[in-house]
């Protein structure tokens, strides 16, 4: 292992009826709230009245940012930070997926900052300060709950880059698997397929003596591909929409993590991806990781082939590495189809046509991944074996 840091803020307020705690929670922060949402779901699943309800019985002050974006956008953002200026928010709280999260995270640390918060984006400054921010997680996706990463669009540039800072960290969420049930089966499975991506992400690592950490996630990947299809048919089944949203804010909060580096790059090949196209995160990493797996086999096929025997039980007798670790990746192909994720970009009508822009948006500060480091030539190689 590497020498680590471990530290999570976050306080962690998961089961049925938790959302109770908005009333004890809220008021530690202040008054005044800024209550951030994306464009109606939880309004049509009622939960936007619950929230409402609470907040009016601890006397909030709330002021409303609505219709933040799937990729959210960084005019949104603008916006969400001048709603904070004018009413001098004490708490932003958000509702919804990690698109509001993410939103409500650079709104947070533009309120406290006298530039544009797209400076942190751009790697130009570090955020010092943020309002604090609550959540209430409705998908199990990104972890965004429980880490202290955001992605935002910028929609004049066409970029859709990461950011990060310890001040983005929440300082409760709240996660009720019942909020979940409206999410719509594809939502579902994109969510799905992310929490899967960032655990490969963290499970293709260079460092050695990492047995706890590869078990962990492949226990976590395991528990998701069980879980998976059962939920997909049926969405309101409460155990599972826990096990799923439990999985999603462990595979990226910090825990997979220690004493290592993850290797993260289809995460930003598929955000040039979504930048341009302004597709679904899940949907893009369906297509990308297998090709980004079968590219960067050869650095090390060992971790291929576990990943093959201890997840998607290859059995690998009188078969080379290679041969486990091709049958691996398919086996995760198949099991990503089989719960209807796509396959190709063509499945999003994406042709060859935007390869050369996507390329120059994945290098944008250089050759990138963990595990294995990429350059532009590699992103074309596995946007043209994904087409
Ligand atoms: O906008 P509303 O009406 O709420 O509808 C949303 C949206 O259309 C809907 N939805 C969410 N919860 C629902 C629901 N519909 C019915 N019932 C519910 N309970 O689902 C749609 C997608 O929501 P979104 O928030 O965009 O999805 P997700 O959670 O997958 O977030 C995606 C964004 O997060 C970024 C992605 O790049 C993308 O921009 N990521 C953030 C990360 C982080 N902060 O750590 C890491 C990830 O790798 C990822 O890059
Ligand atoms: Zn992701």
């Amino acid at each position: 292992m590497k020498a680590f840091e471990f530290y999570n803020p976050t306080q962690l307020i998961f089961g049925k009826g938790q959302l109770e705690a908005l009333k004890r929670e809220v008021p530690k922060y202040g008054k005044r709230v800024l209550l951030v949402y994306g464009g109606g779901s939880i309004k049509r699943s009622g939960l936007y009245d619950n929230v409402i309800s609470l907040l009016g019985e601890i006397g909030a002050e709330v002021t409303e940012l609505a219709g933040v974006e799937p990729n959210p956008r960084l005019s949104t953002v603008h916006k969400g930070v001048e709603l904070c200026k004018t009413h001098q928010i004490d708490l932003v709280l958000a509702v919804g997926g990690g698109s509001v999260l993410d939103c409500s995270k650079a709104i947070a640390v533009g309120a406290k900052y006298d530039g544009d918060m797209w400076d942190f984006a751009e790697r130009k400054a570090a955020a010092k300060a943020a309002l604090p921010l609550g959540t209430v997680l409705t998908m199990a996706a990104t972890g965004s709950e429980m880490n202290a990463g955001s992605v935002i669009t910028n929609e004049k540039t066409q970029e859709k880059l990461g950011w990060g800072s310890v001040y983005a960290f929440p300082a409760f969420s709240i996660l009720d698997p019942v909020n979940t049930y409206s999410l719509p089966r594809d939502q579902t499975v994109y969510g799905i397929v992310d929490m899967m991506s960032h655990t490969l992400e963290h499970y293709f690592h260079l460092e050695s003596n990492t047995p706890v950490q590869l078990g962990w996630c492949e226990t976590l990947l395991r528990t998701v591909i069980d879980a998976a299809p059962g939920l997909v048919d049926n969405l309101e089944n409460y155990e599972l929409r826990e096990t799923i949203m439990y999985c999603g804010t462990m595979a990226l909060n910090g825990f997979l993590n220690m004493g290592l580096t993850g290797d993260w790059a289809t995460h930003n090949i598929e955000h040039a991806v979504s930048a341009v196209y302004d597709i679904p995160h899940g949907g893009g990493l369906a297509i990308l990781f297998p090709n980004w797996m079968k590219h960067n086999l050869h650095v090390k096929p060992e971790r291929f082939k576990q990943l093959a025997v201890n997840v998607f039980h290859v059995n690998p007798e009188g078969k080379s590495d290679e041969e486990v670790a091709l049958e691996g990746i398919q086996a995760l192909r198949d099991f990503w189809n089989s719960i209807g994720a796509p396959s190709r970009l063509a499945d999003y009508d994406i042709d060859a046509s935007k390869i050369d822009v996507m390329a120059d948006k994945a290098v944008k500060f250089g050759a990138f991944g963990g595990f294995n480091k990429l350059n532009r030539e590699d992103v074309v190689a596995i946007y043209n074996a994904s087409l």
